[in-house]
């Protein structure tokens, strides 16, 4: 179905097209941009998330998209969306802590509660809010974060906000954690982590961060954006796999990847989502996010539990795909779930090759800085339930080829 809006406005000011003086700097930035070759380029989708999508008019198939359970497409989630927007309107019209805290936020926050086996959820307008705000609500001056050297920007961005001070440790070394742990005196302390690692596809030692925050007394926070819905025997992420839940202070998810909406969450004991109902300030100065989209998330969780068999048709073809590609010498580093990053040389290289990927038909985002470290770049390929073998097979043929031949 194609749903092409017009622009209908009758009133349209002169456009003032210079650029203001006090503004000519960005253009230097933006020449050193383009010369770093870390220019990214708008692209526009039209249609439906699938497993094929159009980009700029070329339809590919999507190895770019977070949608490891394929719902963001799905007809279902789309006919909750507009159930959802009837009952309670397009927009949340004020933040939660005014009047924007609907019915279905409500029904949402149990159902992530139950699927969690927490006691109560809070839901943000995006996961990066859910993370900047509880972690700065966490810790402040005088307190200690310790955070793995891979975490996501929203929890940088988080430990930033908190004004505490922030020790990173090499990504999954738990032993460099402790050490900091053990040599820095503070008021509190608080390990924060990815469940999944967004961009290197690896999963963090939860059982001995978990042993590490009980030794230490420390608050561990866990994000399991990328992880909820796919692991467990319930699907409630990693925390399930590592039979930690009891250790993890507060867990942080978003339902914007496997669960196919927006938003994201908050989940732990009722203390915690109380203090945060009155502290943190993307939950209060934020409107809340549209209640369609809590819709969605409530139907996908339903669909999470009556559909197992795709986050294991997923886990075993992952494991396929990422066997292929290491039988071929091709460097995917430590990557043991969906996600999974081929690392090159440079931007440049990147670049180069996901645009022959996007000439065999595949979508593939090259991930530069600032995305990852200055010096790495990475193609990054998401794995999805809606990929068949034999698509993730010709995408592998494809990076074997192109990959192989410069690096021979
Ligand atoms: C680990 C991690 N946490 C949080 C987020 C932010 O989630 P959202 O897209 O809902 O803002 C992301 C997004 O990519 C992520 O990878």
């Amino acid at each position: 179905m194609s749903c092409q809006y017009e622009i209908t406005q009758q009133t349209a000011l002169p456009v003032n097209q210079q650029l203001p003086e006090s503004l000519t700097w960005l253009q230097e930035e933006l020449s050193t941009v383009i010369s770093d070759n870390l220019f990214r380029p708008v692209r526009i989708r039209s249609g439906r998330q699938l497993s094929t999508v159009t980009l700029n008019g070329l339809p590919l198939i999507n190895f770019g998209a977070n949608d490891y359970l394929g719902y963001a497409g799905d007809a279902r989630l789309v006919r909750a969306s507009a159930k959802g927007a009837c009952a309670e309107g397009a927009g949340a019209g004020a933040s939660p802590l005014v009047s924007g805290h609907s019915n279905l936020h409500d029904t949402l926050g149990k159902s992530l509660s139950l699927l969690l086996g927490t006691d109560d959820s809070l839901i943000f307008p995006s996961g990066y809010a859910a993370n900047t705000a509880t972690i700065a609500c966490l810790a402040g001056p005088g307190d200690l974060i310790v955070s793995d050297a891979h975490n996501h920007a929203s929890i940088i961005d988080g430990c930033r906000l908190s004004q505490a001070d922030v020790r990173i440790y090499p990504h999954r070394n738990v032993t460099a954690a402790a050490e900091i742990l053990q040599t820095i005196p503070a008021r509190r302390r608080l390990i924060v982590t990815d469940s999944l690692f967004s961009m290197d596809g690896t999963i963090a030692p939860l059982a001995d961060l978990a042993q590490l925050a009980h030794d230490t007394q420390s608050m561990l926070l866990v994000d399991e954006a990328h992880a909820t819905g796919l692991f467990g025997a319930h699907g409630s992420g990693l925390i399930e796999a590592a039979d930690i839940a009891s250790s993890v202070a507060v867990r942080i998810g978003t339902l914007s990847k496997a669960l196919g909406s927006a938003g994201g969450f908050v989940s732990g004991h009722h203390t915690l989502i109380e203090f945060l109902r009155h502290r943190a300030r993307s939950w209060m100065f934020s409107t809340a996010h549209p209640p369609a989209s809590a819709a969605v998330a409530i139907e996908s969780i339903n669909l999470i539990d009556k559909e197992p068999f795709r986050r294991q048709k997923l886990a075993e073809r992952a494991f396929q795909f990422r066997k292929k590609l290491t039988d071929h010498k091709i460097n995917i580093g430590d990557a043991e779930a969906h996600i999974v990053p081929v690392f090159l040389k440079t931007p440049q290289e990147a670049v180069e090759i996901a645009a022959s990927l996007a000439r065999d038909g595949f979508f593939v985002p090259a991930i530069r800085p600032p995305s990852v470290p200055r010096n790495s770049s990475l193609l990054r390929i998401s794995l999805s339930y809606i990929h068949t073998q034999d698509t993730m097979n010709a995408l592998s043929d494809s990076i074997i080829n192109f990959v192989g031949m410069r690096h021979e």
